[in-house]
């Protein structure tokens, strides 16, 4: 009998992925609720020859390392990629797995969630009444922007920037977009009615600023003081890209001193956010947990993407989602 592939599966994803990785490999999972520490990455990945990872486990090359010559494949659960080194990974010829595409809509729907939310003071809104604090209907109480007709600033135009704009439309949003991947006359662009700007024009015109870039150098701090100084007081920053686009510092001086009006985050750096951060002392901010892609049907779907990624590299096929696609040049 032929033993099958070895892997380390650094979380209980959806059964739809698990009960596929299970059947073809020897799968080592990891079911506790918080993330393997770095030391047990290390010990548990010795000699499997795949790995399927989450966002929250760097894998680099002390974890390639450690998992020796034999490992195949690693496939991230998730779009994003930013915790896997990439660089290493191709230059050991080990291809990456992410799950482009099935997650758009979803976290789409969540930006657009949380630019309501925000702009509509909904989550204030919900403690005051918690609170025993509506006493009556109030002329004035609770006050917040209209989303109808207002400028909408996407700072990166990929499949979630689209997606994000393609919902704007519905509410008759001006859309601008900051990409500089994206020609000024793509064809999307003009299909959702978003119009190419650069940085200091987007910041300068939106009412609301939402981010959908890869983290990497060019993008981490990208919005910071400087940002913050060019953006309207009443501006509303929703980020659904990754945390450290964001210098927390400078948004938490913002928010404080009236820079920007309110900040709507799925991410933060650090993440998790300590329950003490200053930024949650403040009532302009709404934080959610990194719940973006987080539908049953998406996650489901994502996990039998990681999975086929992962079975693809062990079987020596080309990973149909490959985050490092020149391994194979
Ligand atoms: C991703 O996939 O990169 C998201 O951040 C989590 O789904």
């Amino acid at each position: 009998m032929i033993a099958k592939p070895k892997v380390f599966v650094t979380r209980a994803i959806p059964e739809r992925g698990l009960a596929l990785v299970r059947d073809f490999c020897e799968a080592d999972v990891w079911t506790e609720e918080l993330p393997p520490a770095r030391e047990v990455i290390l010990e548990r990945v010795r000699g499997v020859d795949g790995i399927l990872s989450l966002l929250t486990d760097s894998v680099d090359g002390a974890v390639m390392d450690a998992a020796g010559s034999q490992l195949k494949a690693i496939s991230n659960y998730a779009v994003g990629f930013d915790n896997v080194d990439i660089a290493e990974a191709t230059r050991r010829g080990i291809p990456v797995g992410n799950t482009p595409g099935v997650l758009t809509d979803t976290t789409a729907d969540l930006a657009f969630a949380l630019l309501m939310a925000a702009a509509r003071r909904v989550v204030e809104g919900d403690k005051f009444t918690r609170a025993g604090r509506w006493k009556t209907w109030g002329p004035t109480l609770l006050l917040g922007q209209d989303i109808f007709g207002a400028t909408l600033g996407l700072v990166g135009f990929g499949r979630i920037g689209r997606a994000v704009a393609r919902r704007a439309r519905g509410f008759d949003m001006r859309v601008l977009y900051h990409d500089p991947f994206v020609a000024a006359d793509d064809p999307c662009a003009a299909e959702v009615g978003a119009q190419a700007v650069d940085m200091d024009t987007l910041l300068r015109e939106s009412d609301f600023v939402s981010l959908h870039t890869l983290l990497n150098e060019e993008t981490h701090h990208l919005i910071g003081a400087d940002a913050f100084a060019k953006m309207k007081p009443t501006a509303i920053l929703v980020n659904t890209s990754r945390g450290p686009v964001v210098d927390p510092v400078a948004l938490h001086t913002a928010l404080r001193e009236g820079q920007i009006g309110y900040a709507a985050l799925d991410v933060t750096e650090p993440e998790p956010i300590p329950a003490d951060s200053p930024l949650l002392g403040l009532d302009n901010v709404i934080v959610v947990p990194h719940i973006a892609s987080a539908s049953v049907a998406t996650r489901g779907r994502m996990a039998q993407m990681a999975a086929e990624n992962l079975i693809a590299g062990l079987r020596g096929e080309r990973l149909p989602n490959c985050a490092n696609p020149e391994v194979y040049k």
